[in-house]
């Protein structure tokens, strides 16, 4: 069985389908995936990818290590764009099929999610309230990777942005996190 893990959302012809990738940080887990998808949406091509996965530990100044900052860039920067790229093929097929002129998920979009912590103008003075070294600059990070693959896939029309969801109370954040 797969873990519940990066979510992949598919949509065709208004029908949504769920699949994840056991593990976004393996070459072979991602281009495994990338075929199962392929073999079931054939030629339709992918509507929309997200890059979802995270691993929640907060570091600050005296408990951060080397190791600490490459697992969590490992999962938050990196994985989003070699699962991107795996499935890049899907999504341009997608693209080129729709008739729509405009750019969003009816077409083909990448959404990453990222979070209002790896914002630089937020993340001083007052509302510098979470100073995880981690998981801060691997979200500042995945922003500047969405804007760099926003500005290159652009001419395929597919559409590239980070959100930030809000605050959840899931596994990530624990039970000890209260609402901002
Ligand atoms: N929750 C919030 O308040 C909040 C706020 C801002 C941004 N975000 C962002 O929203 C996204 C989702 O967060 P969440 O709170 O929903 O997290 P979550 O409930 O902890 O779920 C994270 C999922 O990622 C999976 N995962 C971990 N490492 C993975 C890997 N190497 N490969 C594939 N999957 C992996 C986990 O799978 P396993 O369970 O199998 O380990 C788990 O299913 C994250 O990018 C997070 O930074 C969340």
């Amino acid at each position: 069985m797969l873990r519940a893990t990066e979510t992949l959302l598919v949509i065709v012809n208004c029908t949504f389908m769920f699949l994840f990738i056991p593990d976004v940080s393996s070459e072979q887990s991602t281009s495994s995936a990338s075929e199962q998808v392929q073999s079931i949406l054939g030629n339709s091509g992918l509507n929309c990818l997200i890059n979802n996965a995270a691993i929640g530990f907060s570091t600050n100044i005296s408990t951060v290590t080397p190791e600490a900052m490459m697992t969590m860039f490992q999962v938050y920067t990196v994985a989003p764009l070699f699962v991107t790229k795996a499935f890049l093929p899907l999504l341009q097929t997608a693209a080129a099929k729709s008739g729509d002129p405009g750019m969003g998920f009816h077409r083909a979009a990448v959404i990453n999610m990222s979070s209002v912590l790896g914002s630089i103008t937020l993340n001083c003075r007052d509302t510098a309230k979470f100073r995880s070294y981690v998981y801060c600059t691997s979200k500042a990070a995945l922003n500047m990777l969405t804007r760099c693959l926003a500005a290159d896939l652009e001419p395929s029309k597919i559409l590239c942005m980070s959100l930030h969801p809000g605050w959840v109370r899931t596994d990530m954040e624990g039970p000890h996190v209260s609402t901002p």
